[in-house]
């Protein structure tokens, strides 16, 4: 496998204006888990029947999969903006480093910086990498703006929930997978299972990632705990909490979900809530749903070294702690 943290070092940003390059490498350097080009370059490896990929191969992937990884990186700045989130990767975001507009430009510049290094996509492969480029693009502002919506929302089902995490978080995981296999060669099939894979890892990826915010380790998971309690977003907990309550939580919830200013008090709380309604284990029994659903799309791909280490990955998603 290609060493992704190399090739994102490689990246140059030491350019003028400063105020708009210092925080994109800033960010890119903070690491994570580079999950999306670790998806492309996988999924490719899997087409190429669990090669290693050398020479042609390695020009011909690695522009999509850093292409992710930047686009990944532009949709946090904004992110954490929009979510008032003061952390991550252990480290102050960008909005709170310098300041908003600093992580509303650097942002769109990492955007096209996306665009940029897309470009380099083999010329044969470009127009339809370009076009599921684009529409895992508008399907991210598309989730997050139903992410938004839905903070100042009462009535969110949970499958209007599914929806807005199949659009903010899964199809930029299925693109990956798809560009990445498309890219090696994939087929129609092919392309089909690893769209799938990607999008139900991403399901279960995002629900972990909501059970992490209220239940995880901040040094470890990188980000403030609870923010997702205090800015009432309808996570998968929330909507579990709201359908499963007996009349007494369901009103001290409602009633939490006004509060706007006792934010500590607040995250206690509701977490308190979430623990007596055993929502938690919901979560993650749906979670394995989408794990379970995900490894069954690999029976249709190259059994090879690869493959074998897209199932590890799926199965390691769902006990990550950061
Ligand atoms: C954060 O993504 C945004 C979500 C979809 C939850 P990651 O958890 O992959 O973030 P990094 O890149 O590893 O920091
Ligand atoms: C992830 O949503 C979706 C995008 C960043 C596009 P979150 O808002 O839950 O992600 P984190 O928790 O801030 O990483
Ligand atoms: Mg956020
Ligand atoms: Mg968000
Ligand atoms: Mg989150």
């Amino acid at each position: 496998m290609i060493d992704i943290n190399k090739a994102i070092e490689s990246l140059d940003w030491s350019k003028d204006p400063q105020g708009l390059y210092e925080p994109i490498a800033y960010t890119l350097a903070a690491g994570g888990k580079r999950l999306r080009p670790t998806l492309a370059l996988t999924a490719a490896e899997a087409i190429m029947n669990g090669g290693l990929l050398n020479g042609d191969a390695i020009e011909n992937t690695l522009p999509a999969a850093l292409a992710l990884e930047v686009f990944h990186n532009f949709t946090l700045l904004h992110d954490d903006v929009m979510d008032k989130a003061a952390v991550r990767r252990g480290r102050p975001t960008v909005h709170v480093k310098w300041n908003e507009n600093t992580a509303i430009l650097s942002g769109d510049q990492m955007l096209i910086e996306a665009y940029k290094l897309l470009s380099n996509v083999p010329a044969d492969k470009l127009p339809q990498v370009l076009k599921w480029f684009n529409e895992m693009a508008t399907g991210i502002c598309e989730g997050q703006q139903y992410d938004v919506d839905f903070e100042h929302m009462s009535q969110v089902s949970i499958e209007d929930y599914m929806k807005m995490i199949e659009l903010k978080t899964s199809v930029l995981l299925a693109n990956a997978m798809r560009i990445g296999g498309y890219i090696a060669g994939a087929d129609e099939a092919q392309q089909k299972a690893l769209y799938q894979f990607g999008l139900h890892i991403g399901l279960a990826f995002q629900i972990q990632d909501d059970i992490l915010d209220v239940y995880g380790d901040p040094k470890t998971f990188g980000k403030a705990i609870g923010g997702d309690i205090c800015s009432n977003k309808k996570t998968f907990l929330l909507l579990t909490a709201m359908e499963t309550a007996d009349a007494e939580s369901k009103a001290e919830l409602l009633q939490w979900l006004m509060a706007t200013d006792r934010n500590e008090e607040k995250i206690a709380a509701v977490t308190a809530i979430y623990n007596r309604l055993n929502v938690r284990e919901a979560a993650e029994a749906t979670m394995e749903e989408h794990t379970a659903l995900a490894l069954a799309q690999l029976d249709k791909l190259p059994q090879n070294e690869a493959t074998e280490k897209l199932r590890v990955l799926a199965e390691k998603l769902a006990t990550r702690k950061s």
